[in-house]
């Protein structure tokens, strides 16, 4: 085991109507913004829970954080904290708006542009505190210090590194108006997340393989009971702490992780605006045959231990576990090709460019560089 230090800062406040805790949480002196998406949080009675818990605060608000948010976009969030001198910001949505409101935080209290801290977070001086009532359970953003910014000007994504929410408000019920769709990519994102972490061969460490098996087997679990039902309290609960579980550090302590499928699923979106949880699930099947010598011993494990696959030839097994995850993804349902999405050679092509010309290798072991993308996004066709 590697050494570590762990310390999640942010507080858990989960259950049914736990959005009255608003009230209490936040300081009544505090200038708040309010950060939100496109207005699904108006459809489904979670901005009037959250208006009626703040009657006796001071707020301002700034709507329209999209899908993978924009620096064009929070540049003028950040332009109204500035100017409305707001000391506490509150987002309420989904993964996008609260990875948006982290950078909108570290960005209030910076004179430059908000993009630099993207690209370089050691510039980050200061952040407005912030918290959140996170209404798709997905990124893990709750509970985690990074988020995700795109450039819709230079078609780029990338994850840099913020701080903890002060408090992540989780309601199951406020899950039950999502989209089907939006819930396959949020169960794919919450699944690769584990196996970024616990799909690598040089870690030894029996304690976090089997919290990692024990997200993995609930997701596989549960995903059929919510396409059946997704007002199933229980089942949409057990979801939404799967989520948060899955990227908030408690799985990966003195451990290595990966990542790669992220790297490569962040340039599909950016040049493609696929929703991030599809381009994982396009991307892993294939990144795990190509690497599958390197990620050998845990493929074994994950086949027993996940699949209950039985069979004794070694290649047989790793392939079958592929397969099924393969069918997993599938069953969700999500599309686990290219080809599916009209995609073509030209993406790809671009996507081993902009590696190739970084020079980055992706992976536990720094491993996968330009050439290795290419056979992994081949495969994916
Ligand atoms: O904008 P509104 O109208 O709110 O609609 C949203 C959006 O259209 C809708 N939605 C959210 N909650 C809803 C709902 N609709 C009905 N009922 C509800 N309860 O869902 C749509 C998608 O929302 P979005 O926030 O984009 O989804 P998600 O939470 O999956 O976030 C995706 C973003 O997070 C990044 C991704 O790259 C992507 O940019 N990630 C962030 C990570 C992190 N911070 O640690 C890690 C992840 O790997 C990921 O990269
Ligand atoms: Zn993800």
């Amino acid at each position: 085991m590697r050494n570590f230090s762990f310390q999640n800062t942010t507080k858990l406040i989960f259950g049914a109507g736990s959005i009255s805790n608003l009230m209490a949480e936040i300081p009544q002196d505090k200038k708040i913004m309010l950060t939100f998406g496109g207005g699904s949080i108006k459809q489904n009675g979670v901005y009037d829970q959250v208006q009626a818990a703040l009657v006796n605060h001071h707020y301002i608000e700034f709507w329209g954080i999209e899908p993978n948010p924009k620096v064009e976009t929070l540049r003028k969030a950040v332009e109204l904290g500035k100017r409305e001198n707001i000391d506490f910001i509150l987002a309420v949505g989904g993964g996008s708006v609260l990875d948006g409101t982290k950078l909108i935080a570290s960005a209030i209290p910076y004179t430059g542009d908000a993009w630099d801290l993207v690209l370089n977070p050691s510039l980050i001086q200061r952040i407005i505190p912030f918290a959140d009532v996170i209404t798709l359970p997905a990124t893990g953003s709750e509970m985690n210090a990074g988020a995700v910014i795109s450039n819709l000007a230079t078609h780029e994504k990338y994850a840099f590194h913020s701080t903890y929410p002060q408090f992540s408000i989780l309601d199951p019920t406020t899950t039950y108006s999502l989209p089907p769709f939006q819930i396959a990519c949020g169960i794919a994102d919450s699944f690769v997340h584990v196996m970024e972490q616990y799909m690598v061969d040089k870690n030894n460490s029996p304690l976090m393989d089997r919290w990692a098996e024990g997200i993995l087997s609930t997701l596989i679990e549960i995903a059929p009971k919510i396409r059946q039902n997704q007002q199933d309290y229980d089942q949409m609960a057990n979801f939404m702490l799967s989520a948060t579980m899955a990227l908030n550090g408690f799985i990966s302590m003195g451990i290595c992780t990966d990542w790669a499928t992220h790297m490569i699923g962040h340039e599909i979106t950016a040049l493609t605006g696929l929703t991030h949880g599809e381009t994982l699930v396009i991307v892993e099947p294939s990144l795990l045959r190509v690497m599958k010598n390197e990620k050998r011993k845990k493929l074994l494990q994950f086949a027993e231990r996940i699949w209950n696959i039985s069979e004794t030839n070694e290649d047989k097994k790793i392939e079958l576990a592929i397969e099924k995850t393969e069918n997993f993804y599938r069953s969700l349902p999500l599309k686990t090709k290219l080809s599916e999405h009209g995609i073509g050679n030209d993406v790809c092509e671009e996507i081993v460019n902009r590696f190739r010309e970084r020079k980055t290798q992706l992976g536990e072991n720094a491993s996968i560089d330009a050439d290795t993308i290419k056979e992994i996004l081949d495969l994916c066709k």
